[in-house]
């Protein structure tokens, strides 16, 4: 086991990191992707005083032929570090050293990923209603966060450009973050860090025709999720025919029914679903901005189950040692608070 700050950008030895993790090994290996496989890690972190933490560390499998440019990677991975936010899984550093996987090191998040907490066969109890609607707003607030420049931070505008379910993880609350800035790229950039560029079932038709990848296709791919969190059927589905294995066509010709696992009350149902429609509509200026979605989707848990807001565990913990407040009223207010100016500034992890 090693000791680090967790400052953010720290750079890890590839040894430190085969340490944390038993040397890679099966046992702790926790999910495989696109671009590699993910490893459980134990670290001991400074925060004021020691503490043990877990990490997920992806180790980025080398693609033959494609000769990393380390100059660029380390350039993004600054970009990366940067974002704070409540609702973004926070990068804590990487490992790049010569002759060794590359190896991005995050925090890990114990409440699995949304894609999973979705399927029929999850070993989790299903996600009710109430709580799609908050992960719904978490997602947006994050993607709201990723898009807007922050001055004060250095931060630029940044495209997810791979919103889907599997990039949204959960934390021990059940507040949701969104995990992969990995193939996140400067608005405003042409260069591709780890690969991919989306997911089948989430990627803009739009873009997809013009090749413009625009803040409104990660809009799109939002909506892709919020048809997931509404119906629990997955963005695509190969047992499908045709043009009915994706489910934001699918949704879109027909009315699917929510899934009767979450128990949606008429009101939810059907703000869901205007969302999911409205951001996956064809013409882009159709859908609409993630500030409309924050309100449309806060003014729901607002009016309709003020109780949603309230923070719990973490949040709440941490609500009240900021603000040093301790009513209920004054909780919630403040928690909603840092929430919408997390939409400007974000909000220290
Ligand atoms: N920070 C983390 N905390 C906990 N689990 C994680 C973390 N990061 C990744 N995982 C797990 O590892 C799995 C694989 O992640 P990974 O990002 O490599 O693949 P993916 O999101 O399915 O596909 P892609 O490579 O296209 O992003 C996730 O679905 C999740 O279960
Ligand atoms: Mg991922």
């Amino acid at each position: 086991m090693s000791a680090f700050a967790a400052d953010g950008s720290a750079e890890y030895s590839y040894a430190s990191l085969s340490g944390m993790t038993n040397s890679f090994s099966v046992q702790n290996k926790i999910g495989h992707g696109g671009s590699g496989d993910v490893f459980l890690g134990q670290i001991v972190v400074f925060l004021g005083q020691i503490e043990r933490s877990q990490v997920a560390i992806k180790v980025i499998r080398a693609m033959q032929g494609v000769q990393v440019d380390d100059t660029e990677f380390r350039r993004e991975l600054n970009v990366l570090s940067m974002c704070r936010h409540e609702n973004i899984v926070p990068l804590l550093g990487s490992s790049s050293e010569p002759g060794k996987p590359l190896c991005l090191v995050y925090r890990y998040m114990s409440g699995g990923s949304l894609a999973d907490r979705l399927l029929p066969s999850s070993s989790w109890p299903p996600l009710p209603a109430p709580a799609r609607i908050d992960i719904a707003v978490g997602i947006a607030l994050g993607l709201h966060y990723l898009h807007q420049p922050d001055t004060e931070r250095n931060k630029p505008s940044i495209f997810h450009r791979d919103v889907k379910s599997a990039n949204i993880l959960l934390d021990a609350d059940g507040y949701a973050k969104i995990a992969d800035a990995g193939i996140a790229r400067e608005a405003d950039s042409s260069v591709t860090m780890t690969g991919g560029m989306g997911t089948s079932g989430y990627i803009d038709p739009e873009y997809f025709e013009t090749g413009d990848f625009t803040a409104k296709s990660d809009v799109f791919s939002y909506g892709v999720v919020l048809f997931e969190l509404l119906t629990g059927l997955q963005a695509f589905d190969s047992t499908q025919q045709g043009r009915n294995k994706k489910l934001f066509q699918r949704a879109r010709r027909t009315v699917l029914p929510a899934d009767a696992r979450a128990g949606f009350d008429e009101m939810k149902e059907k703000l869901l679903r205007d969302l999911a429609m409205e951001c996956t509509a064809e013409d882009i200026d159709e859908r609409p901005s993630l500030e409309e979605c924050i309100t449309r989707l806060l003014g729901e848990v607002r009016e309709f189950e003020p109780e949603l807001v309230q923070p719990t565990g973490f949040a709440c913990q941490r609500v009240r040692n900021l603000h040093g407040c301790t009513s209920k009223d004054e909780i919630l207010t403040l928690y909603t608070l840092r929430l919408l100016r997390g939409m400007r500034r974000g909000l220290d992890a």
